[in-house]
């Protein structure tokens, strides 16, 4: 459906389960596109297990696998993903990448494009160290997708959202301050008055031609706490938005806006590309817990016949660790 897509990403490893470059792996790869990891750190497990043994790289040794792939000239990448990154000279490290691998495509401007997850925090607490913030805000303006949360949205923006006022505030800033295309908020929770609180994806698109127009779309909330999902998420949205960008120069090019530029939702690529990524998620996401809750019962019984103290830990493991995405079938 559209050209050989060869894709960089930087972001975690996990011996076990699925995050970070784990998870972004597996999903482009079974989308038909090519990938080249670069792993920012490797660890045993995700940071659920409440611990997880391994190694961080340094910016020094990202900078040098990628300066490897160069030298055997390796480097013909249409797309990179970056995820989660250990500190603030990795970021500057990744921002160098991505500016040259921009640069290469000058020729072609354009062609090159960056999904950047500004991988910070979540639900009012920052994971990485504070230099990280700024670090992030120098290279966001090279981005041509951001995938923030609400935290980190309200991170980089510095405006707190509460309501859809101040979230359209929050993303218009983004917009104009970094000069960012694209924008989607991974996900985010608000009450609407008079009504059940909501958890909702909001996107929006700002380029010379398309004015700023948020969408939204609902979720229908599964009662599970997921890890990788942020990726998952990442990883259909670039190979679904690549499609979708190669389908309106294919098919629409030519055809005339019905009133100026008053663009309907679905004819963006990036909401056509979010209906798609959230409908595979939803799938995923409803088969892993199914599949998590028949597991659960099978650990209760065994704690219920046998009750050794290994099975019991394993057991509250099980319920308060993020959920593992289950993406082989069984
Ligand atoms: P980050 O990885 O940067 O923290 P995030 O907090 O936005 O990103 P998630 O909360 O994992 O990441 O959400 C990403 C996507 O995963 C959501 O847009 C949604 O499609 C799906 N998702 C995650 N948790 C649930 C859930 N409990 N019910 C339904 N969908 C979910
Ligand atoms: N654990 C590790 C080591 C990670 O790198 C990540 C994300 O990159 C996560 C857990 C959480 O994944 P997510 O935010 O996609 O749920
Ligand atoms: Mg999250
Ligand atoms: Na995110
Ligand atoms: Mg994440």
């Amino acid at each position: 459906p559209f050209p050989e897509t060869r894709v960089l990403a930087i972001a975690s490893h996990v011996v076990y389960g699925y995050v970070g470059n784990t998870m972004a792996g597996f999903v482009i790869q079974s989308m038909g596109c090519e990938v080249a990891a670069i792993n920012s750190v490797q660890l045993s497990n995700h940071l659920g297990y409440g611990q997880a043994k391994g190694t961080r790289a340094t910016a020094a040794e990202i900078t040098d696998l990628y300066d490897g792939l160069k030298a055997s000239y390796l480097d013909e990448f249409d797309m990179m993903l970056s995820g989660y990154l250990p500190g603030a000279s990795a970021v500057e490290a990744v921002g160098s990448i991505a500016r040259d691998l921009k640069y290469k495509h000058t020729m072609k401007p354009g062609s090159f494009f960056w999904v950047l997850d500004p991988v910070m925090g979540d639900n009012g607490r920052l994971y990485v160290a504070e230099d990280v913030i700024p670090a992030y805000k120098n290279l966001i303006k090279d981005a041509d997708l951001i995938l923030p949360n609400q935290f980190e949205a309200e991170t980089i923006s510095g405006i707190k959202i509460v309501d859809m006022v101040t979230l359209k505030l929050a993303i218009t800033t983004l917009h104009e301050r970094y000069r960012i295309p694209h924008i989607m908020i991974t996900s985010i929770s608000l009450q609407s008055p008079g009504s059940e609180p909501f958890l909702a994806v909001v996107g929006s698109t700002f380029t010379t031609a398309v004015k700023p127009r948020l969408f939204r779309v609902k979720i229908p909330a599964i009662d599970c706490f997921f890890s990788g999902t942020g990726d998952m998420f990442a990883a259909l949205m670039l190979v679904r938005l690549r499609e979708a960008v190669f389908a309106v120069d294919g098919l629409y090019e030519t055809a005339a806006w019905v009133s100026g530029d008053e663009v309907a939702p679905t004819e963006l690529p990036l909401a056509k590309a979010t209906e798609k990524v959230l409908a595979s998620m939803h799938q995923v996401l409803t088969r892993t817990k199914v599949s998590r809750d028949a597991e659960l019962e099978r650990y209760e019984k065994r704690v219920g016949t046998r009750n050794t103290g290994e099975d019991e830990k394993r057991l509250k493991l099980e319920v308060s660790k993020a959920t593992e995405v289950r993406l082989v079938r069984n």
